[in-house]
This record gives structure tokens, sequence and C-alpha cells, in this order.
């Protein structure tokens, strides 16, 4: 199969694309997400995890910024790795996206959870056995506490299109609609709720073109996966959703058509959101839940 834009041998058969314009195609697609007139002057974090995700993400996003590739300046733009402290995988991590630092020339922030709170998710993980939950909470608090304290207006992560497929099916077959609306591309900053906003500029791309773009463009990037996630419920549903959706474009229309029936569904206002009395970030509990799992871990 021939590149069907240069004619030179296709190395992405889906779409018939050779490596030049298949990253091209790809960097096209963060760029449209990113070509907003909300993101002018604005400071970014990209939240980085040494995935073939986030690593093809921050790639793709520095090229697009250094050959000014958008319409106006961004203020800002830093990323954020977070040291979990999962042995054989946290620091593996950690060098890897130190590289992708250098190759990019984006200054790479880290927290080490040990440090910070004296907590690894290996502890964790010995004490209350289920991870995966605790572990979201947690990498969700801290991008949003460093992005809130250091003025950065949004953080981008690399979520990406078979992830979205996976959340719509997921919340529609459990009926959690509102959950469902509430997810966007893009979540608009709250300064009063002491919330940064959140992009996921790969939202338009699957697993297998961040992959793919990887390999190409010999970005750095981890296959370890993290040890606690052999079984989780998103690996094998994942699997299971490419057999229907075996194709980009039954994907993409299917979040397209999910995204315009939201439109008719009200966004029903969470009105018991409140700062949480130990650290004052949003919750809707008096104590947020990274507060709780940090008590809980100190209490054993
Ligand atoms: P996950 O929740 O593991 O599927 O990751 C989703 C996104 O969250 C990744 O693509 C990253 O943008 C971000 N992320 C995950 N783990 C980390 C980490 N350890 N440090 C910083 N960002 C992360
Ligand atoms: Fe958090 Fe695997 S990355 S439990
Ligand atoms: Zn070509
Ligand atoms: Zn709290």
């Amino acid at each position: 199969m021939r590149c069907r834009v240069c004619g030179k041998k296709a190395v992405y058969k889906e779409l018939g694309f050779c490596s030049e314009h298949f990253s091209s195609y790809f960097e096209k697609n963060v760029a449209d997400v990113l070509n907003k007139p909300f993101f002018k002057e604005k400071s970014l974090l990209l939240a980085v995890s040494g995935g073939k995700d986030s690593s093809a993400m921050m790639f793709a996003v520095s090229k697009i910024l250094s050959e000014k590739r958008l319409d106006f300046n961004i203020k800002r733009i830093e990323s954020l790795y977070i040291n979990l402290g999962i042995k054989d995988n946290s620091s593996y991590n950690e060098n890897l996206v130190k590289q992708l630092s250098e190759k990019t020339g984006i200054k790479l922030n880290t927290i080490n959870l040990e440090e910070f709170y004296n907590l690894t998710i290996d502890d964790l993980s010995q004490k209350t056995g289920k991870i995966c939950s605790s572990c979201a909470v947690i990498k969700r608090y801290l991008l949003n506490k460093f992005a809130y304290e250091n003025g950065f207006d949004f953080v981008l992560i690399g979520h990406n299109l078979d992830d979205e497929l996976f959340f719509a099916i997921h919340n529609l077959v459990n009926r959690n609609i509102d959950f469902l609306v509430r997810s966007a591309k893009i979540l608009p900053k709250d300064e009063e709720k002491r919330l940064a906003g959140r992009v996921k500029p790969l939202y338009y791309l699957t697993e297998k073109e961040s992959m793919l773009y990887c390999i190409i463009n010999k970005i750095p990037f981890s296959t370890q996966g993290c040890p606690y996630a052999v079984k989780n419920l998103q690996m094998t549903e994942k699997s299971k959703q490419s057999v229907l959706f075996d194709s980009r474009n039954k994907k993409l229309s299917f979040i397209k058509s999910i995204n315009k029936l939201k439109k008719f569904y009200p966004l029903k206002k969470e009105d018991n959101v409140e700062p949480c009395i130990r650290c004052g970030f949003p919750t809707t509990s008096k104590i947020c839940k990274f507060c709780r799992i940090i008590e809980k871990a100190k209490e054993n």
C-alpha cells in the first residue's frame, strides 16, 4: 500500500500514510485541539507518565509550538511527573521522562509521593489491596494542586480516543449519564473552586496511533505498564471493544454521536462542592478523598 499524499510506502495502512505524513496527521489532530483562542497567552502543564500516550503528546506539543503552528503564543509550557513509588516501575519511568524532557527542551518537574507524603503506592497496596482507584485520586489531585499552586491554567493529559470510548460505554452501561455529560475534551479552569482546566490533546487519536508516533519519532516510552493493572477492568473491556469498534472511524463516529446527544441532556450543577476542611481543594464531602487516603495511611 502507498501513502495517499506522496505515494511512498505506507506504514499506517488504516488511513494510508507514510511515516512523514502519519506524523503530520498526528500533529494536526493535536494542534486542532489546542488552536482555540482561549489558550492564547495561557500556561500549560503536560502530565507525563512515561507511557506511550503522554510521551507522544509531549513530543507532538513541543513540535507544534517550536514550529509556531498555533495562531497565537502560549505563555509557558512545562511538564510534571509524579513518582508514585512503584518498585521497578516509577524510577524507570522517571528516567524516561527525563530523557524526553532533554529531547524536547520542555522543563520537567517531579513530585515524589514518598518524599512529600511519606507514602508509596506499594505500601498503600499492601495495606488496602485494591489500589487503582486510590492511585487515580492521588494523580488527579496532585496534578491539579501543582498546576493551581504554580500558576498553570491547564493540565494536558494523555487520554486518547480508546479511553474516551471506554469511558462512554462504561458510563452508559452503568447509567452514569451525569458523569458522562460532564467529561469533555476541554474542561475550563475554575479559579473559585481551585480547579485548573483539563485538556485532552489526543482526543481524536487512538492508542495504536500514539504507539506508532512514538516508534516513528524515536520517542522514549515505557512498555512495562503498571504492575497493579494486570487484570483491571479497563484493559479487559478495551480488548472487547476493539472487536466491535475495529477502526478509528467507528470509534470517532461513536464519540461524535455521543457528543451530539450530550447537548440535549442538562448539565446538573454540582452544588454540594465545598473546600476540603484539611487542604482547601474542592470536595463533595467534608474531607477530600486525597486527605482521607493520606490520613488512613498514617493510621496504619
Ligand atoms: P492513566 O490514568 O494512568 O490512564 O493516565 C492518564 C494520563 O494521566 C496520562 O496519559 C498522563 O497524562 C497522566 N498521568 C498518569 N500517570 C502519571 C504520573 N505518574 N505523573 C504525571 N502524569 C501522569
Ligand atoms: Fe496507579 Fe497503577 S499507576 S495503580
Ligand atoms: Zn507520504
Ligand atoms: Zn483535602
